[in-house]
This record gives structure tokens, sequence and C-alpha cells, in this order.
């Protein structure tokens, strides 16, 4: 393998790239073609697909795929997913029909302001801070207008600016902590760009008040950058019907054990760390699936529903459950910040077409959704691992993949779903069936 540094590799040509790859790993001289077969043949949208990214060399597929039966506060619509796991979209499906047989799921936004800091060094005291920070406010808010003026008109814009001490963490450390409302947009590129020139407004304030000494002009910049945190961009979605409506065809009895060992399952959940972090997971398939179909920053959507999980001080599930006067409730409450214009939203041609199928949804609207899609995700999962296990159903859709591996015919796979109905696919053992049953 050729392991010497390559420079400038974002200014090759695609063929060059391509032929880097070759030469590193000594894969075949054909490897472009190869590539290739995965592009779009519309040169259009191909290059749509291929600019959302630098250095592309392919497309790399994921299924869309499509979970019907969403009833959210009374709209009956499919919910648009994309995930590599093959078990999510059967797990949402299966919740979005049962709860639309049961009213459906009701979802609320709480708030939408978003945070950002630009975190500064000041050499000054901090009750002089404080009283100087009025005049610095509206100095910063005049100077960063101009960024303001779309915004504004589409009802947002900077809405908050508090100075922050945070000398605890290092001396002579401030913040400006500042709040925003971005509407229908994720808001990220706008409030960064906006902190960046608070960042300026505030240095040109220093340098030019005749209410600092001269050793205190100096103020440092150590960055300006939006949180990904944003507890006041709360959303909730809950389902609820009454106890003895949740297993059809089962008796009293069985509902109201399977009801019991849901509500422990969920109690664990918010004490245990070792089961919060594998039960969240499961609400970010639901809600990852929907955010990646709609273009919206999954990374960014999960570090903020993480860190709301540790808001009171230790990391707990998301979702809660009530069970009171013979009623089930089952909600979830969280924290994201989500966009329905700009970002890849508006460019990727499958995105378009996702949050078309969600009636063109605003942004609060999608946080609902994905609310409901996280909520959805975890009833399927605690539902299942309190009754027949997650793993009847998850190795079902396993052993579509491992015959996949294994290139099995249509016609073959009826009978090897049948034999594996009750017993564990793993890929050696449904290897092994297939070379003994191969030429039957
Ligand atoms: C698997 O992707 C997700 C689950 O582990 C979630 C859970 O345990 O709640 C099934």
């Amino acid at each position: 393998m050729d392991d010497s540094i390559i420079r400038g590799f974002s200014k090759y040509s695609k063929p060059q790239r391509i032929e880097a790859l070759i030469q590193k790993y000594n894969f075949k001289a054909d490897l472009g073609k190869w590539l290739g077969s995965f592009e779009l043949t519309d040169p259009v949208t191909q290059k749509i697909i291929a600019d959302l990214s630098e250095n592309q060399v392919s497309n790399f597929h994921l299924p869309f795929s499509i979970a019907p039966n969403f009833v959210v506060n009374g709209h009956n619509m499919f919910f648009p997913l994309v995930s590599e796991e093959s078990s999510v979209v059967a797990a949402l499906s299966n919740a979005a029909g049962f709860w639309a047989a049961r009213g459906g799921f009701h979802a609320e936004v709480l708030g939408t302001e978003k945070k950002g800091q630009v975190h500064f060094k000041w050499k000054g005291k901090v009750e002089k801070l404080r009283l100087l920070f009025p005049e610095i406010k509206e100095r910063l808010l005049a100077e960063s207008a101009f960024l303001m003026t779309k915004m504004v008109e589409r009802g947002g814009g900077i809405i908050s600016l508090e100075l922050k001490e945070m000398n605890h963490v290092l001396p002579e450390y401030f913040q400006v902590d500042a709040g925003f409302q971005t509407c229908d947009a994720m808001g990220a590129n706008f409030i960064n760009t906006c902190l960046e020139q608070l960042s300026k407004s505030l240095q040109g304030y220093f340098r030019i008040s005749d209410k600092v000494s001269d050793e205190e002009q100096d103020c440092e910049i150590i960055m300006a950058i939006l949180s990904n945190y944003s507890p006041d961009s709360q959303v909730r979605a809950w389902v609820e019907c009454p106890v003895t409506g949740l297993l059809e065809g089962k008796s009293q009895e069985e509902n109201r054990l399977f009801v019991r060992k849901f509500e422990e399952a969920i109690l664990i959940s918010q004490s245990d760390i070792w089961r919060a972090v594998t039960h969240n997971k499961g609400i970010f398939n639901g809600i990852d699936a929907l955010s990646m179909a709609t273009g919206n920053d999954f990374r960014a959507i999960e570090a903020s529903g993480h860190a709301f999980a540790a808001r009171n001080g230790s990391y707990s599930g998301l979702t809660d459950v009530k069970v009171k006067d013979g009623k089930f409730k089952f909600s979830i409450e969280l924290a994201m910040a989500v966009g329905v214009v700009g970002g890849v939203t508006g460019v990727h041609p499958m995105s378009k077409l996702a949050l078309r199928m969600l009636g063109n949804p605003s942004a609060p609207e999608l946080m609902m959704y994905l609310a409901v899609a996280g909520l959805a995700s975890n009833f399927g999962a605690v539902k299942a691992l309190v009754s027949i296990g997650i793993q009847k159903g998850h190795m079902k859709m396993h052993l579509n993949n491992i015959m996949n591996q294994l290139n099995i015919p249509e016609e073959k796979r009826p009978e090897i779903q049948l034999y594996f109905q009750d017993k564990t696919s793993s890929y050696s053992a449904v290897e092994q069936y297939w070379k003994n049953h191969k030429d039957e």
C-alpha cells in the first residue's frame, strides 16, 4: 500500500480520485466503471447528489421506504424513512397501524428557540462588564441588523442576548449567550453567521469605548458557534387508550401483565444508564430514519436529544408511561432543531418528495412528526421486548439480508423462511441449510 501523504486531494478530478484509490489499494483498473454503476443516469440529478459532499467518487445507496398509517393530530399520512437497519421500517409501520386503530398520535410543540454563544476572554472585572452589557447589547443588535432583514420578515431573528460569567471554567472567560428564532430553517448557517458578526462587534466595542481602560480594550474571541443543545426547542408526542384495548384478542389479565411489564421497562430505562442508552437508541432508529429522508441533520438532532436525556443530571430514557383510571398513556419529550427550508431539504430530490409526503410541513410540524417517529419506534421495541422478545422480528428481517448475501433465488426463499420461522437464522445456519437443500 502506498502510504505517502496526498496534498490537494480535493482539487483532483473524479478520475484522478478514483486512480488514487486504485493505486492505494491495488484495486482492479475497472473500479471506476463499477463505482459509476451506482451513479444516476440523469446528469443533472447526479450532480446535485455529488455536490452534497467533497471528494465524491460514487453514490452510496440506502432504501427510501414508506411506513403508512401514521395518524398524527387527526391527519393520516405516510412517513418517508431512510434506514440501513432492516427492522426499523417494519417496527414503525406496525406501531403506526396499531395506534391508528386507537386514535392515533398526538403532538405539540412547546418552543422553538435555538441558542448560540460567543466565547470570549476579557481582562476587566465581572461587575464592570455587567454594567457595560446593556450598551454592548445595543451595539451588537444594531450592527447585526443587516443580517437579520429576511429572517425578521419571516418572524425570526435574534430574540435574546445575555452575558454569562464563566470564570469558574477559565479565568477571564465570558459568553454572550444568544437566543434565535429561525422559523422554518434549522438555522445553523444563519446562527453561525450572526455569532461571527456579534464577535466582531464585541471586539469593536471594547476597541473604541471610552469607558474601558487601555488594558480592557483587548477582547479575545475564543470561538463563536451555535449550540446543538436546544432545550427551548421542545416537542411532545403521546398516545393513549384504555388498558383493556391494548392487546386485541387477549384477556384482561394478559393486558394487565403486559402493561405492568411495559411500565417496569420504562422505569428501568429512566433509572439505569445501561438500559437508557439502548432504549434511546431505539427511539432514534425512528427519528433518524425520518430526519434522513427529509434531509435533516440527524447528528444534530441526536446530539440534542441525548443531551436532553441527561438534563436532570443523569442520563435517562426519553419516554414515559402513565397508567391511571384504566388508561394507558405513553409519551415522549424531546429537544431538537430541524428545518424544512435550506440545506439539503430543498436540494435533494428525495428529501423534497419526503416533505411533500408530509404535506410540506413547517419546521414545528416536522418536529412533531419526528417525535412521533421516535415514540412509535420505542413503542414497537418495548412492546416486543416485554412480550415475544426482539429477536423474532429482527431475525425475520435479518434472514432476508442473509439470503441476499448467499444469492438464494427468489423461488427458494419461502421454504427457507418457513424452516427458520422458529429457529435462529444465523449466517452459518442459513448457509448450511442452503448447502444441504440447494439441489432439491
Ligand atoms: C435495535 O436497533 C433497537 C432496540 O435495541 C431498542 C431497544 O432495545 O429498546 C430494539
